[in-house]
């Protein structure tokens, strides 16, 4: 017997099947929403050192690599990924991973800067990854920072990233407010590909990229950390006491606009790669080498 609005003379919806109330399709709905977001995963992976956790994040990636060869990489700079392009370089060298089909989307570049400039992401890209193995050239993306239509270029940019079928791996660094891509604190979460102005902090972080006495660009071309959420899988690498207060926050503190990187929690894919310094502000490190150490073969894969 049901007491659903048909029972109470009230017109039954034409979509409801003859046994359905209202109340238990509210229910299938959530339990589908349940579901959805118990599939929602934070991996926290503690390694002894950096150079470990490197070796880490580039097994993954060359795991990725040789099952699908045309796979969209989402790329960041700045010193925490260098190891784990080094390894990327020596496996491409020395085993033959082979990144001919691939293509590659980077998270953020400085507004005013020419990608010949040595501070540039376009040059860091260059240096550090793109010359040491056999991307495509015309498969690479970076923000245009020196674009005279900043919102034309960034939706070009996001509509880019659909055309080759969206992210499959991104890697991420932390910065020491949380950031993550460029999107500092306060950023929405729902945020797409735009131009960013960057805290004091940042700027004084990222200083040393620069030629003394060379002025860090207060704007940059960002991709949103609503764009961050809809990639595939997610690799955040944090290395070093410097970030270890941001990635307590970020792993274990709520999910908040003020710490950006909390955001992963709505990804449903995403692996926190940490040497042990920077694991040393979490409280439950316990708990995630017990995870990681007994994972079921399945999840392995
Ligand atoms: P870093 O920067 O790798 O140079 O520490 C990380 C970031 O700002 O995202």
């Amino acid at each position: 017997m049901h007491s659903g609005a048909a029972s109470q003379g009230h017109p039954r919806a034409s979509w409801l099947g003859p046994r359905q109330t209202m109340l238990e399709v509210f229910i299938a709905l959530l339990s589908c929403v349940v579901c959805r977001i118990c599939a929602f995963v934070m991996e926290v992976i503690i390694q002894p050192s950096q150079e470990a956790a490197s070796l880490l994040a580039a097994k993954m990636i060359a795991s990725l690599v040789r099952r699908k060869p045309a796979a969209v990489l989402g790329l960041a700079t700045g010193s925490t990924p260098l190891g784990l392009y080094r390894e990327l370089a020596r496996m491409h060298r020395e085993e033959g991973l082979d990144f001919q089909r691939a293509t590659t989307f980077n998270l953020d570049e400085y507004v005013g800067l020419a990608p010949g400039h040595p501070a540039s992401y376009h040059h860091f890209m260059r240096e550090n990854l793109f010359r040491h193995i056999n991307v495509a050239p015309g498969n690479t993306h970076i923000p245009d920072g020196l674009s005279c239509d900043i919102p034309a270029t960034c939706e070009a940019y996001e509509a880019s990233i659909r055309a080759a079928g969206g992210i499959d791996l991104q890697i991420l660094g932390i910065g020491s407010d949380g950031h993550i891509g460029f999107n500092e604190p306060a950023s929405s979460l729902a945020s797409r590909t735009r131009i960013k102005t960057l805290t004091p902090r940042t700027r004084a972080d990222n200083a040393p990229f620069f030629a003394q006495g060379e002025e860090v660009p207060h704007h940059v071309i960002t991709m949103g950390i609503g764009t961050i959420l809809e990639t595939r899988q997610v690799l955040l690498l944090g290395f070093g006491l410097k970030k270890a207060e941001a990635l307590a926050a970020a792993i274990e503190g709520p999910v908040s606009p003020m710490v950006p990187a909390s955001a992963l929690h709505f990804h449903p894919r995403a692996h926190v790669i940490l040497d042990e310094a920077a694991a040393t502000r979490l409280e439950r490190t316990d708990y995630y080498r017990h995870v990681f150490d007994n994972k079921p073969v399945w999840q392995k894969q």
